[in-house]
Parts: C-alpha cells; sequence; structure tokens
C-alpha cells in the first residue's frame, strides 16, 4: 500500500491530484502539504500540513511522522513568475526538490516530480519535438527543469532511487487556477469565455503549444507510478501531450458552445518570448510505448467539459 507525501498540494495539479490519490489509495494514506493554508477539500478532508519545501528538517520530520513511502514533489514557480525572480526560483524550485530527493533517498521512498515543455528551448527541434534531443533553454525556468531532470537521473543511477517523472505540457482545469505560467492563456480564454463572453490574449495568434486536460494529466501521474519499473528506460521526463493548439483554435472551439465570443490580442512580451523558445509540438511516442501514455482529451472533447464544469461552477 503506498502513503503518499504530496508538496505543493493547493497548486494546480495538487488541488486535484490530492482528491484522486485519496480516492484511489485512502484518505490515511495521503499526506497533502503546502507552504499556506485554505479552507479548499484538500486541507479540509484528509490529512494536511504546513510545509515549506526548502526546509529540510520540517520536511523530513514530517515524512518520518507519517512514515510515507511514495513522495510527489509539486511545489514550485512557474516560468512567467521565474522569469521575475530568478534567484528566487533557483532556490525554490532547485532547493525544494533537492531536499525531498534526499528525504525519498533516507527513506527510501518512490520520488515523482514534474519537468514541463519549458525544458526545451529555442534551438530545440520545434515540430514534434523528441523524447531525447537538444534541450538548452532560455529561461531560469527552463535551468531549473532540465537540471531537475538531470538530478532526477542521478538520483536513480547512484543512489537507486525509484524516480519518475512526465514532462507536462499546459494543464487546463477548472478546479484551481494555475499562478504565474506562460500556458495560463489557455485556462483563462475559458473562465473569461463563461464571464464576460471575451478574452484578450497575451499570446500571439498562431503560437502553438502543447496542452492536455487535468483528468489526463492526473492519469498520467498515477499510471507512471505504477508502471513496471522493468518497462521504463527513460523513468525521468517523458514528454507527453494531448494536442498542439494556438489562441484561435481555442476561440473556434468556444464559438461551438458560445457562438458570440470574442478573442482581441494584447501581447505581453515576456511571456511570448518564453512561448517562442518552446516547441510547438512534441513527440509522446517514448511515453506510449514504455507504460502506456494514452490521452482522452482532444481539444473539442475538452472545450465542451470545461465550459459545462465552470457553468456549473457558477451557478
Ligand atoms: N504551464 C507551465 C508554464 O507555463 C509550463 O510547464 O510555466
Amino acid at each position: 500500500m503506498k502513503k503518499i507525501l504530496l508538496t505543493g498540494a493547493l497548486g494546480q495539479i495538487g488541488t486535484e491530484l490530492t482528491d484522486k490519490l485519496r480516492k484511489t489509495y485512502g484518505t490515511d494514506n495521503v499526506i497533502a502539504t503546502d507552504i499556506r493554508e485554505n479552507d479548499s477539500h484538500v486541507v479540509k478532508d484528509g490529512l494536511f500540513e504546513i510545509l515549506d519545501v526548502t526546509d529540510a528538517a520540517a520536511m523530513a520530520e514530517i515524512a518520518q511522522k507519517h512514515k510515507v513511502d511514495t513522495i510527489i514533489h509539486l511545489a514550485a514557480l512557474l516560468s512567467a513568475t521565474a522569469e521575475a525572480k530568478p534567484l528566487l526560483a533557483w532556490n525554490l524550485n532547485m532547493g525544494g526538490l533537492v531536499n525531498a530527493l534526499e528525504v525519498s533517498r533516507e527513506q527510501n521512498c518512490q520520488f515523482f516530480t514534474p519537468s514541463s515543455i519549458g525544458a526545451f528551448g529555442p534551438i530545440t527541434p520545434k515540430s514534434l519535438t523528441p523524447q531525447d534531443t537538444i534541450q538548452r533553454p532560455t529561461t531560469m525556468y527552463g535551468v531549473n527543469k532540465v537540471a531537475g531532470e538531470l538530478l532526477c537521473d542521478y538520483y536513480y543511477h547512484k543512489f537507486g532511487l525509484d524516480t519518475r517523472g512526465l514532462r507536462f505540457p499546459g494543464l487546463i482545469s477548472y478546479v484551481a487556477p494555475p499562478g504565474g505560467g506562460t500556458t495560463d492563456y489557455a485556462v483563462e480564454i475559458y473562465y473569461e469565455a463563461i464571464e464576460k463572453g471575451s478574452y484578450t490574449s497575451y499570446i500571439d495568434k498562431g503560437t502553438y503549444m502543447d496542452m492536455m486536460y487535468m483528468p489526463d494529466a492526473l492519469n498520467a501521474i498515477v499510471n507512471l507510478m505504477e508502471a513496471d519499473p522493468a518497462k521504463l528506460k527513460h523513468r525521468n521526463s517523458f514528454n507527453v501531450t494531448a494536442m498542439s493548439i494556438e489562441p484561435e483554435m481555442v476561440a473556434a472551439e468556444i464559438r461551438k458552445h458560445i457562438p458570440s465570443f470574442t478573442l482581441d490580442y494584447n501581447v505581453d512580451p515576456v511571456r511570448q518570448s518564453i512561448a517562442d523558445s518552446w516547441p510547438d509540438s512534441i513527440d509522446a511516442t517514448a511515453a506510449k510505448e514504455e507504460w502506456g501514455f494514452e490521452a482522452e482529451y482532444d481539444l473539442e472533447k475538452m472545450t465542451k467539459d470545461m465550459l459545462t464544469k465552470l457553468e456549473e461552477k457558477k451557478a
């Protein structure tokens, strides 16, 4: 039976992953942690502890107290925030990761942390970016992600730690908002379609990035964690994706449900240049072959579900 410690449990992924893990492995087998508290189900409906991931001793103590055998480390700053505060991003993203890896090593835990399409850079092949290719990102977030992928590989090879990871594309969801990411437009557009019937995008027309709907991301995490280790050649940083899209495509799909929806642009040069340095589309063949990755939601199916769920939330 797994006993799982989650960091960053109140973030966009953690809020929904905590729920899924409690349902899958039992409420008492999931210890959600975050640097803050709120009044969500994550805090109220199960085990929850305040944890600053840069505090190694506190992390070790919580892991020991609950006798965890799995650590899912999600706490991190996203790309746009990391670009605004690069030193903080280095300290939090790398400091938190190395602490979580060390606690996993000391307490012999299975380990998961997400990487990102942000681990690629402007000289990476842009279309159907292969699993193993040139990375060389130009953002602090990307530097953190590449270093993180390598560090997880290192802990596997050096210490035999069972590290696993995914390179997530932009994740679209309706429960908790993302914060400070470059791909956030693809979440905001749905919220504003419902609230205002229009959206002003900070990402320019024709800018393709990969995206995935949250239910597919959560399944991917659980399936990779459960995958037969003998079949994994890559372990950390598997490319996963469900769609390669640009703002006009999302708008066209929204108009099938809200015909009067309008999209215009006020491009943010910082986030646009981050987006321009990332792939247009990535190739998830290795994830499909090594542990059977599959995404259920394409743009059409996701749009229908997002708009329905956001309408329900509003009512
Ligand atoms: N969604 C993330 C970001 O935009 C990418 O990993 O920063």
